[in-house]
């Protein structure tokens, strides 16, 4: 079946992707010639031509393609919600990136809403995942959170979830450039610059790493010590400064990988009921991010070449979105 890709998001999480090419497979979903690599993005394609039972031509699905025109895929229990790639070069692949979910038949689906789900859908699901093991672990009899990067969708859409519930103190990290920005989205109790961590109070919290940066991890294991109560791995926004674990003080990072955590959700409560849950909170969601997320539209290589660059420098705003179309 032939997909003809029509629009994609790029963001931080795309970077990550090419950092964590080879550690974590992301160049084996769409193979490139020797020595190069085909960064995953997240978008809208269109079925151009099909010989697969129960997938029409001119079915629009949402997941995982390549920043190219085309992709041929093999379609596998489809369902008239969505099919799953069988591409033998994917089968050992994390199944949350192999399923196409249909337009027709999805639950939180909205033509509006596209430009939303392609920026904001996956991050969205992975900060879902994320509150919901933190409440699961009773927030690991912490009072308060850190969130590093904080001004990150990832981030910021955890800190949404998170100011729902009750009693939870939530504190942003960010860069000083980007506090402003932050604060203005009221879903933090306090954001701070990196460099002011030693302002905050010392009561027992839980790190929710999305920055990765070696140096504000350190800093952070090293002021709340025997008071962090777990300290989650997410993300590698600072690329600069990746590193190990090295001698921290207080509990290990513990890497958080949100297609594990579905697959486990999706196993205690049913595929079914998870999608439900996700797609209900999915909206008020997009409601409150339409508010302060804006986007800009581009098209062709040279937009994708400039604003691959753009991120990968961290110039990028974070008020605003690229949507890209090959
Ligand atoms: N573990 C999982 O399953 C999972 C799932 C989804 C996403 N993630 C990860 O979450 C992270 C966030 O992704 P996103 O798409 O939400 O990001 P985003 O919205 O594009 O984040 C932008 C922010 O990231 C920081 N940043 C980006 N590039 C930087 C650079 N070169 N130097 C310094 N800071 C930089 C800045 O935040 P500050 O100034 O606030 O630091 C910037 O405002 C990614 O690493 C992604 O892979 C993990």
């Amino acid at each position: 079946m032939l997909l003809a890709v029509d629009s994609f998001g790029l963001t931080t999480n795309n970077i990550t992707y090419a950092l964590m090419g080879e550690a974590m497979n992301y160049w084996n979903f769409f193979p490139a010639e020797e020595g190069w690599g085909r960064v995953p993005v997240w978008g809208f394609a269109d079925v151009v031509a099909s010989k697969a039972d129960g997938v029409p031509e001119g079915t629009r699905v949402y997941g995982y393609l390549p920043p190219a025109s085309h992709l041929v895929v093999r379609p596998d229990r489809p369902s008239p919600s969505d099919f799953v790639d069988a591409s033998p070069h994917r089968a050992k692949l994390p199944a949350a990136y192999n399923r196409y979910i249909r337009t027709d038949g999805e639950l939180g689906y909205e033509e509006a809403n596209e430009d939303q789900q392609i920026l904001l859908w996956p991050l969205y699901f992975t900060s879902f995942l994320i509150d919901d093991l933190l409440d699961d672990e009773d927030f690991f009899g912490a009072k308060g959170m850190v969130i590093s990067s904080a001004s990150s969708r990832t981030s910021s859409a955890l800190a949404y979830l998170l100011s729902q519930r009750e009693g939870i103190e939530v504190i942003g990290l960010t860069s000083p450039r980007n506090v402003e920005f932050t604060e203005n989205l009221r879903v933090y109790d306090r954001v701070v610059p990196y460099e002011a961590l030693d302002s905050l109070e010392r009561d027992s919290t839980v790190y929710v790493d999305v920055a990765g940066d070696a140096k504000v991890r350190s800093a952070v294991h090293g002021y709340w010590a025997d008071q962090l109560k777990h300290s989650a791995a997410v993300g590698i926004t600072h690329k600069g400064d990746l590193g190990g674990s090295g001698e921290l003080a207080g509990p290990k990072p513990v890497f958080f990988f949100a297609p594990d955590r579905l697959r486990k959700r999706a196993q205690d409560w049913s595929p079914e009921d998870l999608n439900q849950r996700i797609a209900d909170a999915w909206r008020p969601y997009v409601e409150w991010a339409r508010r302060w997320l804006s986007v800009e539209h581009g098209s062709g290589p040279k937009d994708v070449e400039r604003i691959y660059l753009e991120l990968l420098d961290g110039k990028s705003d974070p008020a605003v979105g690229h949507v890209l179309s090959p």
